[in-house]
């Protein structure tokens, strides 16, 4: 059963592996387990030179930089001196090459409403608005909240502000007036980028509207700009707020990128912490931008013909790196989806892989088991033999609904990249590499080139094969987080002061006899049942792998006798909530994993709750296992409604 270590257990039995077909492997540019070993270990040796080495390759310098890292830990600078611009590299390096007229983003709305923009459209539409932004005032340094639906227009307010060295703060659309006033004001915000409403499974979401709730708390706010895009009323305060459109009415197409420093802010982006106030990490230019578009070249495989649809929202850090700068930056065509997966109707992203023959596909879990609770109809509907290569992010994924994705979407052809990396981290580290690493359902498989982790007990001590630990980075990276705005102590608290030279991830993992790492769960989330520490994902992945369980989540709670027992709470499929079904359940575990990790408490639940990015929210579920109310920032809660539910059901 379980291999009993000195940190968590490990109690996850998956052995299938899935080697790239010799076809996929063929054709990549790398193509071979020994050519990604020869790649790691070259890195491995020498990382600074290494990644210097691909910082004068693959961006644009206007002045050359003189020293590739200053690391005076936990502060790192990266190709120091340098002088370069993101949305240059990722618009003006194309201009005269073949990409010049090639698409960069296919855009669909909700409605079913269709954009195309090149990448010499695109040039021109960012120039123009980086015009704009200035005319309001915008310059170096100043902090932009943008609060907007996934339009053009969000992407190119990005690549706008970076043109001109202003600081990005991208929102996502779904968070309240008090989200974005604490955010406005723990950047002071200068401007904030709106539109008058975005599309919403139907309904328009009336984000100005927000907006204005929200300027009510933020004193630093000047302007706002409104695109429009739902055409619903919006109310337009004087000399404070400016119709998008009008803006740009007025300024031309000329707005060279301006030379910035290696290290000047990107972009700050929030995110929620487990508890307290939103954090807002920091990312600079060069060495994100670097690490945006090496990461999207290498895991996905990314050739110039691909249409490549990245899911996420420009609102998360998915979003930034492998939506608007990694896929740009390589000369990629990006597909942009406004809406959500399930309008008209539950079969809507395959009709856009369908329609736009996309390439590859990456998207998250959760999405992955509301199309499998959905059904196979909606998806043999459609004709997806165009898609040669699958990802996932967010979180882990559990092996039969990894089996799913692998059978049903990619008709057993396609790899399957799973990819493990964090907002901190600027961009994915560990993945397979899609022709040479052969894959295993829930493992993220290897480190990228060029990092470094170690899995390490609570003394900092290397933990041995298949013991779990906490997953640390030993050796800083181009694309890391440079600081918690304004929190300095927080950044250092976190990240650096567990294990001293290493950066804490936060999630326990573990690596196994061929190398692959298996991420566990926050450290926060362990189970320590009479001793045992057992991983969150473990037990969930056992309750998914019965065919009555579409999600299932699993906490700690208190006991006198073990000190604490298990707790999960579980969504059906093709099944009614019975309690012989409870039984069977618990059962089930004990069968997969063994007698310890048996739940206690089973609950049916007709959904869980998520963070809006798609997280299970498990320190709720320990409050409610507990009985215990929930304390600390619910702010980023997706359906509060859940919850009430949940509580009205104690055991
Ligand atoms: O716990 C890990 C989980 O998501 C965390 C990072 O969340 P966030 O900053 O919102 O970034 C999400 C997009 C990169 C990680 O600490 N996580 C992310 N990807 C995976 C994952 N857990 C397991 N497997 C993954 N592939």
């Amino acid at each position: 059963m379980s291999e009993q270590t000195g940190g968590i257990d490990n109690v996850m039995q998956e052995t299938r592996l899935f080697p790239p077909s010799e076809e996929f492997a063929s054709a990549a540019s790398i193509g071979s387990l020994e050519a990604y070993q020869q790649l790691y270990d070259q890195a491995k040796a020498d990382p600074v030179a290494f990644w210097g080495e691909l910082g004068q390759q693959e961006l644009h310098w206007f002045e050359p930089f003189n020293e590739i890292l200053q690391w005076d830990e936990p502060y790192a600078k990266w190709f120091v001196g340098g002088k370069t611009n993101v949305s240059y590299n990722c618009l003006d390096a194309h201009l005269d090459t073949e990409r010049r007229d090639k698409l960069a983003i296919i855009w669909e709305g909700e409605p079913g409403d269709k954009r195309t923009l090149t990448y010499a459209q695109l040039h021109s539409e960012v120039c123009r608005f980086a015009n704009a932004l200035k005319s309001v005032g915008v310059g170096e340094g100043d902090v932009v909240s943008v609060y907007m639906p996934m339009v053009p227009e969000l992407a190119i307010a990005m690549l706008a502000c970076a043109r001109i060295g202003a600081i990005h703060s991208v929102i996502f659309g779904g968070f309240s007036a008090e989200s974005i006033a604490d955010r406005n004001n723990d950047a002071s915000a200068k401007v904030v980028l709106t539109a008058d409403g975005g599309w919403r499974r139907g309904k328009v979401l009336e984000l100005k509207k927000t907006v204005d709730e929200a300027l009510e708390k933020s004193p630093t706010v000047e302007s706002v700009i409104v695109l429009k895009r739902t055409e619903n009323a919006v109310e337009m305060v004087e000399g404070r707020d400016y119709w998008w459109h009008d803006l740009l009415d007025n300024v031309d197409d000329d707005c060279p990128a301006k030379p910035l420093d290696s290290e000047a802010p990107l972009f700050i982006l929030y995110t929620s912490g487990s508890t307290g106030k939103p954090k807002g990490i920091k990312h600079t230019t060069a060495g994100y931008n670097l690490y945006a578009k090496k990461t999207f070249e290498w895991v996905f495989d990314h050739r110039d013909d691909d249409i490549y649809w990245c899911t996420a929202d420009c609102g998360w850090i998915t979003g930034h790196s492998y939506i608007v700068y990694g896929p740009l930056s390589a000369g990629a065509t990006a597909l942009m989806y406004e809406g959500a997966p399930n309008f008209p109707e539950e079969d809507r992203f395959w009709d856009l892989v369908e329609k736009h023959q996309v390439t590859i596909l990456y998207t998250a879990p959760t999405a992955i088991r509301a199309f499998i609770k959905w059904g196979d109809h909606h998806v043999e509907k459609h004709d997806l033999s165009s898609l040669r290569l699958l990802g996932t992010v967010g979180e882990g994924i559990n092996p039969e609904a990894w089996i799913w994705y692998h059978e049903k979407i990619g008709s057993e052809r396609c790899p399957i990249v799973d990819t493990w990396w964090q907002t901190e981290t600027g961009g994915i580290m560990m993945s397979p590499l899609p022709g040479a690493i052969a894959t295993k359902p829930g493992s993220c498989t290897k480190p990228l080139p060029g990092i470094i982790p170690a899995i390490v007990d609570e003394s900092g001590a290397p933990v041995g094969q298949n013991q779990g630990g906490w997953l640390v980075m030993t050796h800083p990276w181009p694309g890391m987080l440079r600081g918690i705005w304004g929190d300095d102590e927080r950044f250092k608290d976190q990240y650096w002061s567990a294990v001293p030279g290493n950066y804490l991830a936060g999630d326990n993992a573990r690596c196994d006899e061929d190398g692959y790492y298996w991420i566990m769960g926050r450290i926060d989330d362990v189970i320590n049942v009479s001793g045992h520490r057992l991983s969150t994902i473990e037990v969930e992945s056992a309750l998914v792998s019965h065919p009555s369980v579409a999600e299932a989540a699993a906490v700690g709670r208190k006991d006198d006798l073990k000190g604490q027992a298990i707790a999960v709470f579980v969504t059906v499929v093709g099944a009614e909530p019975t309690e012989e079904l409870k039984q069977e359940l618990k059962q089930h575990v004990r069968n997969e994993i063994g007698a310890l990790a048996q739940p206690d408490d089973v609950r049916f639940t007709n959904a869980l709750p998520k963070t809006r990015s798609g997280k299970i929210m498990r320190r709720l579920l320990k409050d409610i296992a507990e009985g215990t109310e929930s304390v600390g920032d619910t702010s980023t809660l997706e359906d509060y409604s859940v919850l009430a539910q949940l509580r009205a059901q104690d055991e």
